[in-house]
């Protein structure tokens, strides 16, 4: 049987799918998030870098569904790294709820909170615009003081984007280990040596970007498909049912109610069929999502 929650070393309860809300906006978003909520998601990943928290809010609030009864994720911007209390601030106001089950750090990556851009602040020579005399260290520092002086406002906090050498020096500095560390995670991208490492520390892993994001070419793959048609249910249901059976919550994304639905609906596959897809994924290695501000370790 798969799971319908994986617990994190602090005994919280994270369900085995949320919905992601990257690009869920205005009418359409709105009706998306709050029909998932309604028909079975009980976790929502959010970010104040979507630009949607008003729409996330009314959503939740409208869906009837009790705040206690959502994990509710949401994510530090890289503008305000500097800032943080005040972003929590304004990401609990937007958002209209009192506190959030899980807030992470959304890159490693501080950028000037005064720059040109509120999401992608520019240098005159068109570089990334930094925050000068910060780094990721110092803003774990302020988490972790948030979480402390804030408990009934912050259930727990964690990062994201963090490879194996951003994890060391967090924990190195502060001794706390962040619950959970949401990254890109599909066959193609399967993050194995991030997944030992995180084991051992107590560190659970998030798979953003389940489906591969937008014209993923895994929704195309023939061998996919033919492992999804075998199992009468689609690609999409087998790529977040391998994660789930192999040890991770997943958070696919969509904006039609029927493929919200259908992501919910897991699907049991045999031993021999989670290895064929991860074997299909290695032979396909690829990262979708790439940032200006972020070098990742090769996959
Ligand atoms: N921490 C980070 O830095 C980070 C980065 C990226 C993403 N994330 C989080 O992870 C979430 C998911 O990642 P994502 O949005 O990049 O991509 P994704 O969930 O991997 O894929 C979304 C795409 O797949 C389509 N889709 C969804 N279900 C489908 C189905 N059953 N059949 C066919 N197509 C389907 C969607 O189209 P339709 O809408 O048309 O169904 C959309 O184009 C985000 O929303 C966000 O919350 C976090």
């Amino acid at each position: 049987m798969l799971p319908d929650y994986f617990t994190l070393v602090n005994g919280q309860k994270v369900p085995s799918v949320g919905l992601g809300t990257w690009q869920l906006e205005g009418g359409k978003g709105y009706s998306a998030i709050k029909h998932a909520l309604q028909n079975g998601y009980k976790m929502l990943d959010c970010a104040f870098a979507y630009y949607n928290q008003e729409v996330v809010g009314r959503a939740i609030k409208d869906s009837g569904i009790a705040r206690e009864e959502i994990f509710l994720v949401d994510k530090l911007a890289n503008t305000w790294h500097s800032a943080a209390e005040k972003n929590l601030e304004l990401t609990l106001k937007s958002l209209g709820v009192e506190y959030l089950d899980l807030w992470l750090m959304h890159w490693p990556s501080p950028l000037n909170h005064h720059g040109n851009d509120p999401k992608t602040p520019k240098l005159a020579d068109g570089s990334v615009d930094f925050e000068k005399d910060w780094d990721y260290v110092k803003t774990w520092k302020s988490m972790v003081e948030l979480h402390r002086n804030y408990p009934e406002k912050l259930k727990s906090i964690g990062v994201a984007n963090f490879g194996v050498k951003e994890l060391e020096a967090i924990i190195e500095a502060t001794g706390v280990v962040p619950v959970v560390n949401q990254v890109e995670l599909h066959p193609s991208c399967n993050q194995q040596q991030l997944f030992k490492f995180c084991g051992d520390h107590g560190i659970q892993l998030v798979a953003y970007s389940p489906l591969g994001s937008i014209g993923s070419p895994l929704l195309q793959n023939e061998d996919l498909a033919g492992i999804a048609a075998k199992n009468g249910v689609t690609i999409p249901q087998c790529l977040i049912s391998w994660g789930v059976a192999n040890g991770w919550p997943v958070i696919p994304r969509s904006t039609s109610f029927e493929r919200i639905d259908q992501n919910l609906q897991l699907v049991e596959l045999s031993k021999d069929d989670l290895f064929e897809i991860t074997r299909i994924g290695s032979q396909n290695k690829h990262r979708f999502v790439t940032a200006p501000w972020h070098s990742f370790a090769e996959i």
